[in-house]
């Protein structure tokens, strides 16, 4: 683990001297600096935060002033690790143009160094121009949460020869058009291996088995913190929602029963200064 800040070549290196990469989201300022302080490689500011944090039924309706709003939180937290930026749904996919100024925008006004496209061989024009245009480029193939109804749902993706031929491709024109680093998400683990070993660049797997370069989890789904569904892929690690709703609960009570604030909770007044008010306003 570096001390100083995790750099790109960083990134590469860990993949040439096989040492895996950590990755995990992050939304906001407490969960940046966990993140932090825990010693990760990489944060994703993830548009999962659409369905995490917002409570939507998915991811395509987060927005650029979204992302710029939670990428701003997380880098005040975030010293050490490598922050990405995910681009929402429809900031990348109109034209070439329209992902270099989005993809300007998370960097600029949000402050992350890197950002993240989903998409294969259709979108390696993209981001060779986005990586032209001097922003580092991660990409994000096997199952694309943004397009997942035209894949049929949050379903394993390369089952068969073909399809899992075309994850291999579509590695291989990210690795072409420059990306520095690639997301593998819910494919079989042999297939996860292939991919890692077809290309150079990292490849961090989420449901994509243990032999690839890294992985990467939602934090929320990690901690259970998100309890709507919990993906076969996810280990968690902890399970603090009970935590919160035992400490909410306990609130409720003592706030109802008087117990809360107690003295050391409140603040006190000069004598004299009470007695002056009393006199005026005390109720007879
Ligand atoms: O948005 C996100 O959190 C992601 C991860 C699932 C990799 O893209």
């Amino acid at each position: 683990m570096v001390a100083r800040k995790v750099t790109l070549p960083d990134i590469r290196t860990a993949k040439e001297t096989g040492r895996k990469l950590v990755m995990v989201t992050a939304y906001d300022y407490p969960f940046g600096r966990m993140a932090d302080e825990a010693g990760v490689d990489i944060v994703l500011v993830g548009d999962s935060l659409g369905m995490v944090v917002m409570g939507l039924d998915g991811t395509v309706e987060v927005t650029m002033e979204h992302m710029i709003h939670h990428i701003r939180a997380v880098m005040r937290g975030c010293r050490r690790p490598l922050v990405v930026g995910d681009m929402p749904f429809m900031s990348y996919n109109t034209s070439i143009r329209d992902a270099i100024v989005n993809a300007g925008r998370l960097v600029k006004e949000g402050g992350c160094e890197v950002v993240k496209l989903e998409g294969g061989t259709d979108f390696a024009p993209t981001v060779a121009a986005i990586v032209k245009a001097g922003i580092p480029v991660q990409g994000h193939i096997g199952l694309t949460p943004q397009t997942a109804s035209a894949l049929g749902g949050f379903k394993l993706q390369g089952k068969d020869v073909a399809a899992a031929q075309k994850v291999i491709g579509d590695a291989r024109a990210l690795e072409d058009a420059g990306v520095f680093s690639i997301i593998l998400e819910a494919v079989p683990a042999p297939l996860g291996k292939l991919v890692a070993q077809a290309v150079d660049v990292p490849v961090i797997g989420i449901g994509a088995g243990p032999d690839v370069d890294g992985q990467v989890l939602v934090t929320h789904d990690m901690i259970g913190l998100f309890d709507k569904f919990v993906p076969k892929f996810v280990k968690q690690y902890a399970n603090i929602r009970p935590v919160i709703l035992e400490a909410l609960g306990q609130y409720k009570s003592d706030v109802q029963s008087g117990a809360f604030p107690a003295s050391g909770h409140s603040f006190t007044m000069p004598d004299e200064t009470l007695s002056a008010l009393k006199v005026k306003f005390e109720k007879k």
